[in-house]
């Protein structure tokens, strides 16, 4: 016989024994049934819900809502051509000055497709998107001379050096700047009608390589859809109150802006029809008015009453009432990744 105080030790023991393994088990149950269980269990029976395995369990994963980034089903597009050292705003800029203002693009994880002619970028945005699945970004090396509004460039040169007509550097006097700004039209139309195989989306939205330099939280974000986006129309920023009263030559002479040119975006087919008339205007105000350019005042002259009835205009832009400033509509896109809300859904 044991002394009766080694005989209680045991008991204490073995009842210790028992609650820890109790636990344990408990433990391990309960992690088969939440954690572990439902994937081995639905993988091997096929079967999508399983649920047995779901008591008490919301929401089960069929019926999980799509991420808000999903859902937005959003292409950005962007470009870079390299047309060589110009004048903005009175000073002159390099192109590499341009490529610090792109690094907020390694942060926003929806898919990206950049257009460009130039090494130097090609190899710029492939690194900046590196960390990012590479499904999210496809670069396009492509000869500008494929894209209309390059062909656009002998025309426009021989009309800037027109004595009369106004000097805004560059837009109105550097030809390939006028040329580069329509090209943002031409590239979303080559990619939605010609390279729907690299990716398909709802929705398509242009970014000016530039357009996030404020960002520098170093956050993860995606783009969503803007508050009041419209299938049929084409949201844009309105920066200034417009005077549509106004002739499309005080437009152009006077270097006037309503709507942003940094980002728009619209539903594939509105986008569609949005570039294929916006080639038309710009041909026409070249052309038949000896007007041109950057995309602004091309939209702006276009929405004039005057331009409504000589140009016409099939698609309608989306913009918000009162002025923005330049960079609000993108700024409004932005949606935080790892943050439980949902703004700026339809
Ligand atoms: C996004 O849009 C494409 C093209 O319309 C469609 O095939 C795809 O299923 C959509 N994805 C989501 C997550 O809705
Ligand atoms: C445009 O410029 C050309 C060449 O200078 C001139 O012949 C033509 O009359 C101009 N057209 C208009 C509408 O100003
Ligand atoms: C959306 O449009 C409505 C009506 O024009 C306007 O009152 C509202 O301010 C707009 N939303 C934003 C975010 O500007
Ligand atoms: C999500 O982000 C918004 C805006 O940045 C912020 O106001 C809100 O508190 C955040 N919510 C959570 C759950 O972090």
């Amino acid at each position: 016989m044991l002394p009766r105080r080694v005989r209680n030790l045991a008991t204490m023991v073995k009842r210790r024994a028992f609650w820890t393994a109790s636990v344990l088990l408990g433990l391990a149950f309960i992690s088969f049934l939440y954690v572990i269980g439902p994937p081995v269990l639905r993988s091997l029976s096929g079967l999508q819900g399983f649920d047995l395995f779901y008591v008490g369990m919301t929401p089960k994963p069929t019926q999980q809502p799509l991420h808000p980034c999903a859902r937005a089903n959003i292409t950005l597009v962007s470009a870079f051509f390299d047309i060589g050292d110009h004048r903005k705003g009175g000073v002159t800029r390099h192109i590499s000055e341009y490529l610090p203002f792109s690094q907020s693009l390694a942060f926003i994880k929806t898919p990206l497709v950049f257009y460009t002619d130039s090494e130097v970028f090609a190899d710029h945005v492939t690194k900046l998107r590196s960390r990012l699945d590479p499904k999210l970004t496809h670069v396009i090396r492509v000869k500008r001379d494929s894209l209309w509004p390059f062909n656009l460039r002998a025309p426009i040169g021989q009309l800037y050096a027109q004595p009369g007509y106004p000097k805004h550097a560059p837009n109105t006097v550097v030809p390939d700047y006028s040329c580069a700004q329509h090209a943002k039209y031409a590239c979303i139309l080559d990619l939605i009608l010609k390279r729907h195989d690299i990716i398909k989306t709802e929705v398509y939205a242009w970014l000016d390589f530039g357009y996030f330099r404020d960002l520098k939280d170093k956050q993860h974000y995606c783009m969503v859809l803007p508050q009041n986006f419209t299938e049929e129309k084409v949201s844009f920023n309105q920066v200034y109150l417009p005077n549509f009263k106004q002739a499309p030559k005080t437009i152009f002479y006077s270097n006037h802006v309503w709507v942003g040119g940094g980002m728009f975006l619209a539903t594939r087919d509105t986008m569609v029809k949005f570039c294929i008339e916006y080639q038309r205007a710009t041909e026409y105000l070249l052309f038949a008015r000896n007007l041109s350019s950057t995309d602004q005042q091309t939209l702006y002259a276009s929405f004039t009453e005057e331009g409504r009835r000589d140009i016409n205009f099939d698609v309608e832009l989306q913009v918000d009432p009162g002025s923005h400033g330049w960079f609000k509509l993108g700024f409004s896109c932005l949606h935080r990744m790892g943050n439980g809300t949902f703004p700026n859904l339809r």
